[in-house]
């Protein structure tokens, strides 16, 4: 049976322990440079409907350390659901490629790419969900402040996919997670109640960003105007006025509270440049940590589907 990623809570709590263990050790290789070829041989299709930078970068060099090779779809290429069927992608992708890496727009056509695919699909994105990303960037807590347990992550912005990640991660996780968003903005309330029916996390959302960021050990953001939301960019740069993060925010917070921030950033709008710059900045290490988090997902994927790799 293949196993795919395309949320965090594909993954026990164990599990996710023992891909923190492995992306620590295929990055001491990469840092050592020491070869790791596990998928020598082996090819990802990735189909984008979006642009990137971080995940098209991460997984095609990842795959190339691996010993194997990544091709780069991008929206004009394939289509998905509009030019061909979804299902008929996942079957021909599943002929030629051992893996699926897709960034999409409607989570429904990730559900039914993996449905239907042969090889294990992993999720980039979609409007819903970014769990490479919350992999990557709990990575980037365990090693500044130890352990994401009991962390007071604050999360101040929009209610997003990359939010909704963060919730789904506290399905999972026990650690107290902190939404500071206007009214109107909040996430998917499903997500949200499942987080909180779990009973392992504290999770609230609150509308004053001072009072969400006192005793914070992490403050985070994402931009306000989300991929496919750019109509409504003049609205939500309003909305979202109080809700930057800027040096006087950050001084309510822990003095070694850290600033994190998945990228692309917009300066002067969810985030100052000084503190995107300044000493409690950790976001190029998030952005690393993506490349070694979604190495250690793939090698947890075909550990699962039975291959031996010895790590
Ligand atoms: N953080 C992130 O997913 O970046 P890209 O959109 O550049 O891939
Ligand atoms: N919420 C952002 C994340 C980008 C990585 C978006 O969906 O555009």
């Amino acid at each position: 049976m293949k196993r795919d990623f395309l949320a965090v809570t594909d993954f026990s709590k164990s599990e996710i322990s023992e891909t923190f263990e492995i992306a620590k050790k295929l990055k001491a290789d990469v840092k050592a440079q020491r070869p790791h070829h596990y998928f020598a041989g082996e090819s990802m299709a990735m189909i984008f409907a979006k642009p990137s930078t971080r995940t098209r970068i991460s997984f095609e060099t990842g795959m190339f350390q691996f010993g194997g090779h990544a091709l780069y779809l991008g929206p004009n290429d394939i289509g998905i659901g509009k030019r061909e069927a979804v299902k008929d992608i996942a079957r021909v992708v599943s002929r030629y490629n051992n893996w699926i890496m897709a960034r999409l727009f409607e989570h429904k056509h990730i559900l039914e790419l993996a449905e239907y695919a042969t090889v294990p699909v992993i999720n980039g994105l979609t409007d819903y969900n970014h769990p490479c990303q919350i992999m990557a960037d709990m990575l980037t807590i365990t090693e500044h402040h130890g352990q994401v347990e009991g962390q007071k992550i604050v999360f101040i912005g929009d209610g997003n996919n990359v939010c909704n990640s963060f919730l789904n991660f506290a399905s999972v996780v026990p650690y107290h997670f902190v939404l500071a968003a206007p009214e109107g903005y909040d996430p998917d309330p499903t997500t949200l109640e499942r987080a909180r029916k779990a009973g392992l996390s504290e999770i609230e959302i609150v509308r004053d960003p001072i009072e969400a960021v006192k005793n914070a050990d992490v403050l985070y953001t994402d931009v306000w105007t989300s991929m496919g939301q750019e109509d409504e960019r003049n609205k939500r740069l309003t909305d979202f006025a109080k809700f930057q993060i800027n040096n006087e925010l950050l001084s309510y917070a822990k003095s070694d509270a850290l600033v994190m921030h998945c990228l692309p950033a917009h300066y002067g709008e969810e985030i100052t440049d000084e503190v995107l710059n300044g000493p409690n900045s950790v976001v190029f290490d998030e952005a690393e940590n993506r490349m070694h988090a979604q190495k250690a997902i793939q090698v947890m994927l075909a550990k699962s589907m039975g291959k031996e790799i010895d790590i």
